[in-house]
């Protein structure tokens, strides 16, 4: 949509023709995981960009290789992809993280159990989302069942960290431009339930020291990664009031989209900006205080919304439907923002909008 706004178009690749996407895009149907799909996308349009960070790396550098523009490129792919070199390339640039290490086997398991003690998180490398690729182990009694569930025993790639218990999670949404010129966003306060992103505030309400400091290491992991385009950092303020990246996104974020709203340019326009080479955009808020809610599923059913009358009923509150065809449980089909002269007004709207909103269930008859 940002880039359609610009007058460029786009095509996308998706495993399906009805995907969200085919609403303002040419969508190619095959699948990111193979080569040769990747490559006829790549024939269709002058410059690529990711919107996940699945797509495997080699597979992006064969595209380089052959010519193609591809922002970020295959290497900052490849750093961030697998959750544990990407940990191990912030330490290397000396960027907090959270103590980890890669784990090969259940033995190895259970001697780090020994070594580093209890809570720790079982998170598999490659292609988690949502809490998907994650197991907290609290007990010794919990060691096998982690490992199967992440299906360790079936050769899955795993890595273990330190549990880090927060105050709150934050995150900095930044674009960096083929020229290495930044626009840092807000940083904001996110709220997961259930490892599942469900409210961002922006600004986070915490002390002007800890922002700035959040902002550096954010702009340190960034670069250490070499990134192109927009990208995020999730973060823990730790209960001992040291901050430590969680995760780098390589891609719009979930915690940045309220700055569709609340920023004079949101980090959708930001990022077509960056990887065609434009002048960016200003991050400012345009706001003193935005709120964004995310419309997860609660259950199997269609993708058709419920309670439009009484969610826009609610004044100030912009939704946001994605269009998926099918809804789950956890699943993100939407989101709300508001803004505000305080955070509660903001958050007020965004609430009472998102609790309006279900998604039609699959009737016991069609199950
Ligand atoms: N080491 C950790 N200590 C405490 N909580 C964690 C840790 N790692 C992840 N979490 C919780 O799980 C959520 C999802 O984990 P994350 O690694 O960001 O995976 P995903 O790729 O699914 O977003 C985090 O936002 C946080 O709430
Ligand atoms: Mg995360």
């Amino acid at each position: 949509m940002a880039a359609l706004r610009l007058g460029y178009r786009s095509v996308v690749l998706e495993k399906s023709a009805e995907c969200p996407a085919a609403a303002t895009a040419e969508c190619l149907v095959g699948d990111w995981n193979s080569a040769d799909d990747l490559f006829r996308l790549a024939e269709r349009v002058d410059v690529l960009t990711l919107e996940n960070e699945f797509v495997d790396a080699a597979h992006l550098a064969k595209l380089e290789a052959a010519g193609h523009k591809l922002w970020p490129t295959s290497r900052s792919i490849a750093l961030v992809q697998d959750k544990l070199i990407q940990k191990q390339t912030l330490l290397d640039a000396g960027i907090p993280v959270p103590g980890m290490r890669g784990i090969a086997d259940l033995a190895e398991l259970e001697s780090a159990v020994e070594e580093l003690g209890l809570p720790l998180v079982l998170k598999a490398r490659r292609n988690g989302y949502d809490g998907k690729g994650n197991a907290t182990i609290r007990t010794s009694k919990e060691i096998a069942s982690a490992w199967q569930q992440l299906r360790g025993d079936q050769g899955n790639a795993l890595y273990v960290e330190e549990f880090c218990p927060f105050v709150s999670e934050l995150a900095v949404v930044i674009t960096r431009g083929l020229d290495g010129a930044t626009v840092v966003y807000p940083l904001v306060e996110t709220v997961q339930k259930d490892h599942v992103c469900n409210i961002v505030r922006a600004p986070a309400m915490v002390a002007e020291d800890i922002a700035a400091q959040a902002k550096q290491i954010a702009l340190g992991a960034i670069e250490a990664v070499g990134a192109v385009g927009t990208f995020a950092v999730e973060m823990f303020l730790r209960n001992d009031g040291g901050i430590v990246v969680n995760e780098l996104a390589p891609r719009v974020h979930n915690s940045g989209h309220y700055t569709i709203e609340a920023c004079a340019c949101s980090q959708f326009e930001n990022h077509v900006r960056a990887v065609l080479g434009l002048p960016l955009g200003s991050s400012h808020m345009v706001a003193p205080h935005a709120v964004m809610v995310n419309l997860l599923g609660k259950y199997q059913g269609t993708g058709t919304a419920l309670g439009l009358d009484r969610a826009l009923a609610v004044a100030g509150a912009n939704l946001h439907l994605y269009g998926k065809t099918t809804t789950s449980a956890g699943r993100k089909m939407g989101h709300v923002t508001a803004l505000g002269k305080t955070s509660e007004e903001a958050e007020r709207a965004a609430v009472a909008c998102a609790e309006a909103i279900s998604f039609q269930p699959v009737s016991n008859h069609d199950a």
